[in-house]
């Protein structure tokens, strides 16, 4: 049945590319028919969830026919104590996703732009573009953000210059120098986006706290989740410190019930558990390291990723690469949507045992 062409769906929105996630193991293995496929294209804890959490997932699925607390009130009060920001300046969202989302949503009309890095975080490009505004990227230099870059991008129309601090897909930061000086001198009218949703991997001492930026009044909103090293992807909680203006816009934007009963149980007590934490954050550097020895021998270049991934160039079709391993039960995530050459993919690290199929099938393969 042929239906009529729809005359009210915004130009925006037709034009919009889809965002392509990380291919489920399931389909793999439907497709091929075989089993034991591995993912390591989403950026997910091999570890598995604390089993406090699991605990309290258990708990309250009971109770699954009310609603949840529309104002995650235990979890911000949690957080609040966890991270020593007062309660009315937190918001949780359904995945840090979900707050990009609103961000741009309370900000962003026809006419208003949103700075970015090229390449970073696709997803703040599709919020970006939904809410009516205009995307401007800024190319990195050297796979890193150039904040003097992007402040020169800067104009009156500008509402939003969004940070991934460790970037997706490069794993790079930006440092404490940089980005004071940025600060030093964005304009007033400009709200910066810190997206840390890896904070709690990097070690290097010259990463910057968004928090402390925060604190020191300056116009921030800092986002962090509950999906990588606490391990909680498939639950959807993430969440965000914001001046008390902008959190009490964020709570009228945002959907009355976007957590989930469970979902806040299960952050509440993954955030109690710093075994959990210490332990994904070294299982990922022994990964990281892993990567770094092995990966460049087969010929890829890695950069000096200090997330749960690397990127990495192939020395030729890293599209053909995925596919190749792909066949071999390996999932990996080239990055032509990501709006890099078909020679990027990015790797995520996985458990010890999920790193060396990868290598050993790529051995096989490049
Ligand atoms: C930089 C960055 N921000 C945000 C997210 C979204 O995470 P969440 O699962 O909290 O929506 C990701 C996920 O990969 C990411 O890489």
């Amino acid at each position: 049945m042929a239906f009529p062409a729809v005359d009210s769906i915004r130009n925006e929105i037709r034009s919009l590319q889809p965002y392509v996630p990380g291919k489920p193991i399931e389909e793999l293995e439907r497709e091929l028919g075989i089993s034991g496929a591995i993912k390591l294209a989403s950026n997910e804890n091999p570890l598995g969830p604390s089993p406090h959490a699991l605990r309290a997932i258990e708990e309250t699925a009971r109770a699954g026919n009310r609603y949840p607390d529309g104002s995650c009130y235990y979890l911000r009060e949690a957080l609040s104590a966890h991270w020593d920001v007062p309660a009315d300046r937190i918001a949780v969202g359904s995945g840090s996703n979900d707050l990009i989302d609103v961000l741009c949503r309370i900000h962003l009309g026809p006419g208003d732009e949103a700075v970015m890095s090229n390449p970073s975080f696709v997803m703040f490009a599709i919020a970006v573009k939904v809410a009516g505004g205009t995307v401007v990227r800024v190319p990195g230099r050297n796979l890193h953000h150039d904040p003097k870059a992007m402040l020169a991008a800067v104009n009156e129309r500008t509402k939003l210059v969004y940070f991934a601090n460790p970037d997706n897909p490069t794993g790079t930061i930006v440092g404490r120098n940089a980005l004071e000086d940025y600060f030093r001198h964005v304009p007033e009218h400009v709200l910066t986006i810190l997206d840390e949703a890896y904070f709690e991997y990097v070690t290097d001492p010259d990463y910057p706290d968004g928090i402390e930026h925060l604190r020191r009044g300056r116009r921030v909103a800092v986002l962090r989740t509950f999906s990588k090293i606490h391990a909680l992807a498939g639950l959807r909680v993430g969440y965000g410190f914001f001046t008390p203006e902008l959190a009490s816009m964020v709570h009228r934007v945002r959907l009355p019930f976007n957590v989930t009963t469970v979902g806040e149980a299960a952050a509440r007590a993954s955030l109690g558990d710093a075994d959990q934490v210490r332990r994904s954050r070294e299982m990922n550097a022994t990964g990281l390291a892993y990567y770094r020895r092995e990966l460049p021998r087969l010929g890829l270049e890695i950069t000096p990723s200090w997330a749960n991934f690397v990127l990495a160039r192939f020395p030729g079709s890293a599209v053909e690469a995925a596919r190749a391993l792909e066949r071999q039960g390996v999932i990996i995530r080239p990055m032509i949507p990501f709006g890099l050459a078909p020679e990027y993919a990015r790797i995520s690290v996985g458990s010890p045992g999920e790193n060396e199929r990868l290598v050993e099938v790529l051995r096989r393969i490049v």
